[in-house]
């Protein structure tokens, strides 16, 4: 109701066209859900156990994974209900992460990131396997 009441006035109203504009101009604007965020400043990665998905936002996770479809590797979700979230798991995909590998999805490896320290890599795998 409220919407068919709001909706002829952004129309008709020049002067509440600027106000209105100003809405669905941000709305074009939003990113899809699902989609990682790319940069680790934006505002949507500092929520709940935000630390791992920071983390993953600063590397190139987000070229092969996304959180609920299969690109190049498999989505977080279909990693997080394969492992059960368990110290043991936690450290095996931690390691997977930094030397890479493949098997276990297919014969696409990933690539290795040498760069990242266990502890980080933990992380990540701990926001992975919330993804439901
Ligand atoms: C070049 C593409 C690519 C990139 C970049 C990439 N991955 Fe992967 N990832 C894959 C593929 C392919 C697999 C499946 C490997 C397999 O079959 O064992 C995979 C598997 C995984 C798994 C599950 C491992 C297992 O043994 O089941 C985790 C966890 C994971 N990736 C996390 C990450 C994180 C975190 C990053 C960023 C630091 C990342 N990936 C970056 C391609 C990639």
């Amino acid at each position: 109701m409220k919407k068919s009441f709001w909706m002829p006035l952004c129309i008709s109203a020049a002067v509440l066209m600027a106000a209105c504009g100003g809405g669905e101009k941000k709305a074009e604007e939003k990113a899809p859900e699902e989609t990682v965020a790319p940069a680790a400043d934006n505002s949507m990665v500092a929520d709940v156990s935000g630390k791992g998905k920071e983390l993953m936002a600063a590397q190139d996770c987000a070229t092969c994974h996304k959180e609920t479809e299969k690109v190049i590797g498999p989505s977080f979700k279909e990693i997080a209900e394969k492992y059960p979230n368990t110290p043991e798991n936690v450290a095996t995909l931690a390691d997977k992460i930094i030397s890479g590998g493949s098997g276990n999805w297919g014969e696409i490896p990933m690539a290795p990131h040498a760069g990242i320290s266990k502890p980080d890599a933990e992380e990540m795998v701990k926001y992975i396997l919330t993804v439901k």
